[in-house]
Formats: C-alpha cells, structure tokens, sequence
C-alpha cells in the first residue's frame, strides 16, 4: 500500500497502467479510522480493483476552530487499519487541497440549510466543495459512504446527481457498538461516565414515538440536544454528552 501526500505523485500512479481503466474504489475519511471506516474499505475491496483511501481533515466543514483544533490525527493508526484493504492512502495537505483559499465553493440552497445544516453554518458547503475536489484528482468508479451521516450522504448523491458527476456513490450501513450507540472518531473523546450515558441515544430515537418525546427522554437523561427530527421516513439527531458532539439516525 503506497502512501502519498503530494497531488502530482497520486496522478501519476492514477494514470500508470496498474490503474488506468481499472475499477477504483474510494473511501473518502478525515482519518481516526474504526471498524464503520473498516467496514466501507472491505465492501470497496470487495467491488473493484483498486482501492484508494483519502486521509485529509478537511478545515472548511469545521465551523468551530476549537473542534478542528480537537480533531484526532492518527495517520499511522489508520494506514495500519487500511493496509489489508487499500492499494493506497492520499493525505494531502490543506495548502494543496485549497490553492485559491477556499474562494470557490459548492452551495445546496435546501436539505443542507436544515438539521446538521442549521447547527453548523457552512459545513455542508465545506464538506461538498472537498468531496468534489476529492472525485475530481481521485476519479473513483464507485465512492462509499456511511448511513451514519445520512444529511451528508443525501447532499453527496444530489450533487453527483446535479453536477452529472461519472461516479456511482454506495451507501453502507452504520456499524453500531454492541449497546448500539453508532461508531464515530468522536466516541474516542468520550469519558467513561459520558460513554455510558451515550448508549441511549439510538434507543431513545427508536423508542420514541414522536420527536418531542425523544428530545423530553434525551433532555431528562442529561444530554444537550441540538434536533431531533423526522425527516423522509429517517429521524435524524443530534445531541452533546460530556461536551462531545454525536450525531445519529434511524429508520422510522
Ligand atoms: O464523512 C467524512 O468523514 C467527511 O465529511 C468527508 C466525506 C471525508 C469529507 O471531508
């Protein structure tokens, strides 16, 4: 597995002959790789022929400098877990991803304005304008993305769909810990009092029979709750325990 951080350096293995014309699986990440990341590598493996993971915590979709600030960076742990899957690992750097400043961006005007959208000005401008970046030098057949973040994976689809994008985006299930709280890079930050509390974040948004009531049973537990919303047959939500931000959603 090749480990590259330059832009040239990846075209050129993009366009050599183990490459070119081949399927090309991608796993776009902001590194801090668990068994969800795990998960969308095998079923990339699985379906092509090549196999590239993108490491790159992308600045742009942080709209709290203190959470980018907070961000894991584990490139060597994560090129470990990559290793039995990937062909090679792109971490470049943000000068390289961003030459104009960020000055040019992708807006969506409707989905990404509500739940996450609402919460976090900008992160979906920042998160669409760098997977457009990432399908453009990386030219994927097939791109994976985890269920977990269902906002983001509609806006992924509807941009492909809207900019007449050649790639074929796969949705993956969200991998869930054994008490069923949906893995994350941010579980890492939890403490042990605030993990066990976050257990019943799924459970009450599969329990309750309206939002209210899950915002109510969520707020009595001791979370801070961002949303909690149904939305296209999904209730989407969003809370903080111990001052780490979880997201999840489950099918209505
Ligand atoms: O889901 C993520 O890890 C990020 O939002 C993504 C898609 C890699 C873009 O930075």
């Amino acid at each position: 597995m090749k480990i590259l951080t330059g832009l040239d350096e990846w075209r050129r293995l993009r366009g050599s002959p183990e490459w070119a014309g081949r399927p090309v699986g991608f796993v776009p990440t902001m590194g801090a790789l668990h068994e969800g990341h795990e998960a969308l590598l095998a079923r990339a493996r699985a379906e092509n022929e090549r196999v590239v993971l993108s490491v790159f915590v992308n600045p742009t979709q942080f709209n709290d400098p203190a959470d980018l600030a907070k961000y894991p960076r584990t490139l060597d742990a994560d090129a470990a877990l990559a290793a039995p899957y990937a062909d090679a690992v792109l971490a470049p750097s943000p000068e390289a991803f961003y030459p104009d400043g960020y000055r040019y961006r992708v807006t969506e005007n409707a989905l990404s304005t509500k739940l996450e959208g609402a919460h976090r000005p900008g992160h979906f401008d920042g998160v669409l304008t760098v997977v457009l970046k990432l399908f453009n030098v990386v030219q994927p057949t097939r791109a994976y993305f985890g269920e977990k973040d269902w906002q983001q994976l509609q806006l992924v689809r509807g941009m492909v769909e809207a900019l007449l994008l050649p790639v074929e985006i796969v949705p993956c299930a969200t991998v869930r810990d054994t008490d069923g709280l949906a893995l994350s890079s941010r579980n890492r930050r939890l403490s042990p009092a605030a993990r066990a509390l976050a257990e019943a974040f799924p459970r009450v948004l599969r329990m309750a029979p309206t939002p209210a009531v899950a915002v109510a049973a969520l707020r009595g537990k001791g979370f801070e709750v961002d949303y909690v919303e149904d939305h296209d047959g999904v209730r989407l939500g969003a809370v903080r325990v111990g001052g780490v931000r979880l997201i999840d959603n489950v099918r209505l």
